[in-house]
């Protein structure tokens, strides 16, 4: 039978971060696979609170329809909670979206054309390869380095065409780790006002710094270069400091992006959830958040530092480990020429698991390199996971079956 589906949707490749979730609630497994907030580290107390004062004092707002662009006291909200980070914007210009994943998907859309040129870093976020390859752009990738995407490789891309979109994740990428220098920042801002190329940075995992300064976001240094901001967008989320489950994310967008992004989340649903937006509202307004996350870095870093040193004791120079000034995630590399697709059906036996690195690649992928997540798994079996996972490794180099 010819397929129903359109070539869209027949096309398109599940995620395997999603796929390899179901293994995740496994009696005894150790996922080092998701990029899970802890589940312990929620502050349900704080989102207890909010719920009950939003039913209370705004009913109404929590369960009628909204605007597309998100509810004003989200947005009010927003703009305290982004002028903290340094990023000065005023309401008019964020949109409140359902994650900062639907974000990706309403740029993407608003910017790509079948066969239009996108530019991601190697290795890059893969829900963000899914979101950008649902337009069926061409892809062109820029290398990973200790100081972040290689941003010198732009200049070598040709005047014609000019890529439409380029996505990078500048704080502690998923999945590199990787977090892009000040001075490439500046270059990169520089060559989005020259080349007149839309730079979208995509931000869920700054706040979880753990070591170092934080440095500013491509929309705070498009102010310094004339022209840049009209060329610099940002996405970022609740997700990963929050909760995931509240579906809360935000852009901030030049204006002529953003009313085609608002006009493309009406099509897509309406509005994010009114509710969830008023009880995030009220948790920002609450001013729990900065205390929260000064728990989070404590624990993420020790859980990092955790799992490092037991892949240094087990694994030795055939993995080559980076650690990241932030975030949940490390990314390794056999130095051996293990296949990690090949080592994840001997880690699953042994009720352990990762992400292959090949996922994350637009093209030429790399085989060696895996994704370990260190923010969601219990920090007392993160030990055990790493055995677990030499074993695995001393398997699948013997050639077992
Ligand atoms: C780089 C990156 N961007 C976006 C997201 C999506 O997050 P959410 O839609 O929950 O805000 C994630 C989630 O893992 C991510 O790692």
């Amino acid at each position: 039978m010819t397929s129903p589906l359109s070539r869209r949707a027949a096309g398109m490749r599940r995620s395997d971060v999603r796929d390899l979730l179901r293994h995740a609630g496994e009696p005894d497994m150790i996922s080092l696979a998701g990029g899970l907030p802890a589940a312990s580290l929620f502050d349900l107390d704080g989102i207890r609170a909010a719920t009950a004062a939003a039913l209370e004092h705004s009913p109404a707002a929590c369960l009628q329809y909204g605007m597309t662009e998100g509810q004003p006291a989200l947005r009010t909200a927003l703009v305290a909670h982004l002028a903290d980070q340094g990023i000065a914007v005023d309401e008019a210009g964020l949109v409140v979206t359902a994650g900062s994943q639907q974000g990706l998907d309403l740029v993407a859309r608003a910017l790509l054309d079948e066969g239009d040129l996108a530019v991601v870093e190697r290795p890059s976020y893969l829900a963000a390869l899914q979101a950008l390859g649902l337009n069926a752009p061409r892809f062109a990738t820029i290398a990973v380095d200790a100081e972040g995407g290689c941003v010198d490789a732009l200049d070598a891309l040709p005047e014609a065409p000019r890529p439409k979109l380029v996505y990078v994740v500048a704080n502690f990428a998923n999945p590199s780790g990787a977090t892009l220098s000040l001075q490439r920042r500046r270059r990169l801002v520089r060559w989005a006002a020259r080349r007149q190329v839309f730079v979208l940075e995509d931000d869920p995992y700054g706040a979880l710094r753990l070591r170092g300064a934080a440095l500013p976001s491509l929309v705070e240094l498009a102010r310094e270069v004339p022209g840049a901001a009209q060329w610099c967008g940002y996405a970022a989320t609740l997700s990963k400091v929050v909760a995931p489950g509240l579906r809360v994310g935000w852009l901030v967008l030049p204006p002529w992006l953003q009313e085609a992004v608002v006009r493309l989340k009406q099509a897509a649903d309406l509005q994010t959830a009114s509710f969830t937006q008023e009880v995030a509202a009220r948790y920002l307004a609450s001013g729990r958040l900065a205390g929260r996350l000064a728990g989070l870095r404590a624990e993420y870093g020790r859980r990092c530092d955790r799992l490092v040193a037991a892949l240094q004791g087990a694994f030795g120079a055939c993995l080559d480990v980076r650690a990241p000034d932030g975030g949940m995630f490390l990314w390794c590399r056999f130095t051996d020429g293990t296949d990690t697709r090949a080592l994840l059906a001997h880690a699953l036996r042994r009720r352990v698991m990762f992400v292959p690195g090949d996922c994350f690649f637009a093209d030429d992928p790399d085989r060696s390199a895996l994704r370990l997540n260190f923010s969601a798994a219990d920090p007392d079996r993160l030990a055990e996971g790493v055995a677990r996972l030499a074993d695995a490794h001393r398997a699948c180099r013997a050639g077992e079956p």
